[in-house]
C-alpha cells in the first residue's frame, strides 16, 4: 500500500515574477483553489493520505493553507459561506501534512532526496504541483498510477505524447511498448533538444518511486543545468531493474507558464466552478 506522497514546492517560479515574488507559486489560485491544493485533492483520491512537502524559504504560506484559520472560520461560521472551506477542511480531517526545508536550490532529485526523512523505506508518490492533472471521465492520474504499481512493483512515470519541438522542456523516456499505454523504460534523457530526443514521450510531474531512488540519487552527478536530476537517477534505476511509463488519461496542464495556466483556470472555471464542483 502507498500512503506517501511527496510534493517538491521549494522552487521559485520565476516564470511567474513578480506575481511569485513573496508567494509560493504552488499557492497561485487555479480560479478559487491554489494549485497545490489539486494536487493533494488528487493524492487523497488515491488513497495516500500522509503529505509530505518539501518547502523553502518564503513558502510558509503552504503550512498556513493546510490548517485551521481560526478568525475566519469562527467569522463564517453558521453562514452559507461556510461551504467553501468544506474542501479544505476534508484534506485536513483525512490527510497528516509534514514539511521540511530545502535550503539550497539544486534541482528536482536533489528536493525528492530532501524528501528522505519524511519518506522512510516505503515506496511514494511525487507530484509537482505545477502539473495540474485531472480526468473528468474516471480515475485520477495518481489513482491510476497506484492500480499500476500494485501490478508491477516498480517505478511509474507519467508520460504523454508532445510536440518533438518541445523536447527540450521535459525529461524524454524510449522504452519497449508492453501495452498500448505502457512502456518499460529503456533510456530517458533530461531536456534533449528534438535532433537528440529518443522519442516524444515526456515524462509530467507525476512519478511513483520506490525507496532504493534515495541511493541512486545520492549517487547522481549533477546533470542537465547543473542540477541533480530524477530523470538521471531513474535511468539507473532502469538499467537496475523496472522503471515503467505510463500514457495516462486525462488531461495535464503546465501551470508553471502563462499559457497552460490560462488553459487550466478556464478548463476548471466550466467544469468545476460553474457546475459547483468547485469546493
Ligand atoms: C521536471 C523534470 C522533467 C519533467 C518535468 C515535468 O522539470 O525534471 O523531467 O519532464 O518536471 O513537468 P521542470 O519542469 O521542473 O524543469
Amino acid at each position: 500500500m502507498i500512503k506517501k506522497c511527496l510534493f517538491p514546492a521549494a522552487g521559485y517560479g520565476t516564470r511567474f515574477l513578480p506575481a511569485t515574488k513573496a508567494m509560493p507559486k504552488e499557492m497561485l489560485p487555479v480560479v478559487n483553489k491554489p494549485l497545490i491544493q489539486y494536487g493533494v485533492e488528487e493524492a487523497l483520491d488515491a488513497g495516500l493520505t500522509e503529505i509530505s512537502i518539501v518547502t523553502g524559504r518564503g513558502k510558509r504560506a503552504l503550512e498556513d493553507h493546510f490548517d485551521i484559520s481560526y478568525e475566519l472560520e469562527n467569522q463564517i461560521k453558521g453562514t452559507d459561506k461556510e461551504k467553501y472551506l468544506v474542501g479544505i477542511r476534508k484534506l485536513l480531517d483525512e490527510c497528516s501534512f509534514s514539511y521540511t526545508r530545502q535550503t539550497e536550490m539544486k534541482g528536482l532529485g536533489h528536493a525528492i532526496l530532501t524528501g528522505r526523512p519524511l519518506i522512510g523505506d516505503e515506496p511514494f508518490a511525487v507530484v509537482l504541483a505545477d502539473d495540474l492533472c485531472v480526468n473528468l471521465d474516471g480515475d485520477g492520474v495518481l489513482t491510476q498510477m497506484v492500480k499500476l504499481y500494485k501490478q508491477f512493483r516498480c517505478s511509474i512515470i507519467a508520460i504523454q505524447e508532445v510536440d518533438p519541438q518541445e523536447t527540450s522542456k521535459y525529461g524524454v523516456i524510449a522504452g519497449e511498448m508492453i501495452r498500448d499505454d505502457i512502456y518499460r523504460v529503456h533510456s530517458m534523457v533530461e531536456k534533449p533538444k528534438p535532433e537528440d530526443a529518443p522519442s516524444n514521450l515526456a515524462i509530467i510531474g507525476r512519478y511513483i518511486l520506490t525507496p532504493d531512488i534515495f541511493d541512486l540519487i545520492e549517487q547522481t552527478e549533477p546533470g542537465k543545468g547543473g542540477e541533480i536530476q530524477i530523470t538521471d537517477a531513474l535511468m539507473k534505476q532502469a538499467q537496475n531493474g523496472c522503471v515503467m511509463a505510463y500514457k495516462f488519461k486525462g488531461k495535464r496542464f503546465d501551470c508553471g507558464g502563462a499559457e497552460g495556466y490560462i488553459e487550466a483556470t478556464n478548463f476548471c472555471f466550466e467544469n468545476f466552478y460553474k457546475t459547483g464542483k468547485a469546493y
